[in-house]
């Protein structure tokens, strides 16, 4: 029960490696887990999942993209709850193409959700977190932002996010709040349905483990990152790749 007493918020918790967050902040105990995503229907379900009292998790419908509407949900959980501790930015996508293919929508979209979500979500908890000496931020970023064939957008937002959590992790450094973040490589999740059959061996054939990540295994690196067990931590990546980049 190592998270007893902790109000955490998850983005883009309705499937994948954020409901597996969720889920693992839930089980060790979190007094509160509120699962954000864009997607209304999914989110309330896998709220009641976790909780079909929706006493210890709920669901909240949020564009990380949009300003207004992050501000109006995290308002919302620190007016009921009281604090935030714990802040999953996980919620990302996709929209890969070669660069001299790559439509203007594609390269706003992956920057928008992915890398200015960050800065929405974060500017919403981090005053609290300083009032109150506590924090634990933990962002997901890509070992795309190390290069990767078709993701010129991608790579650069989570190359930003890489950027975003070491300079955060400086600002709030002495707030004792720990910025950190996790770069997997490929993770078994919808976001690699899209992946034809031939690259999915070739990606395969380059992670020593020979096989994909599970979201359970990502979340395992996530509850390290967002406990106490971390707590001399920060402004840290912590690469989950299946030792694709030892
Ligand atoms: N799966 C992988 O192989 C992999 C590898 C490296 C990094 N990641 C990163 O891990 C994170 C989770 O990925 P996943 O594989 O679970 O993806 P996923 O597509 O399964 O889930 C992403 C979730 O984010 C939500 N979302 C999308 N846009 C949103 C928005 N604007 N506002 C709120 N929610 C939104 C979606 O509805 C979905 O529920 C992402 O940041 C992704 O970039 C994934």
């Amino acid at each position: 029960m190592r998270f007893s007493g902790k109000v955490a918020v998850v983005t883009g918790s309705a499937q994948g490696i954020g409901l597996a967050i969720a889920k693992r902040l839930y089980d060790d105990g979190c007094d509160y887990v509120a699962l954000m995503d864009i997607n209304e229907e999914k989110i309330c379900e896998a709220a009641r999942t976790l909780d079909a009292e929706e006493k210890h998790a709920g669901g909240y419908q949020v564009n990380v993209a949009d300003r207004e509407s992050v501000r109006k949900a995290f308002t919302a959980i620190e007016e009921k709850y009281g604090k935030i501790d714990i802040l999953i930015n996980n919620a990302g996508i996709t929209r890969d193409a070669m660069f001299h293919k790559m439509a203007d929508d594609q390269w706003d979209a992956v920057i928008n959700v992915n890398l200015n979500s960050m800065y929405n979500c974060c500017k919403c908890v981090v005053p609290g977190m300083r009032d109150r000496g506590y924090g634990k931020i933990v962002n997901l970023a890509s070992v795309s932002a190390f290069g990767n064939l078709g993701q010129t957008n991608y790579g650069a937002s989570k190359g930003g996010v890489i950027g975003f959590t070491k300079c955060l992790a400086r600002d709030t450094a002495r707030n004792s709040i720990t910025v950190n973040c996790i770069a997997p490589s490929y993770v078994d999740t919808d976001m690699l349905r899209a992946v034809p059959e031939a690259t999915m061996q070739r990606f395969l054939a380059a992670i020593p483990m020979g096989r994909l990540g599970k979201p359970e295994e990502l979340a395992a690196a996530a509850a390290f990152l967002a406990s106490d067990d971390s707590s001399f931590i920060t402004g840290e990546c912590l690469v989950v790749s299946g030792g694709s980049y030892m």
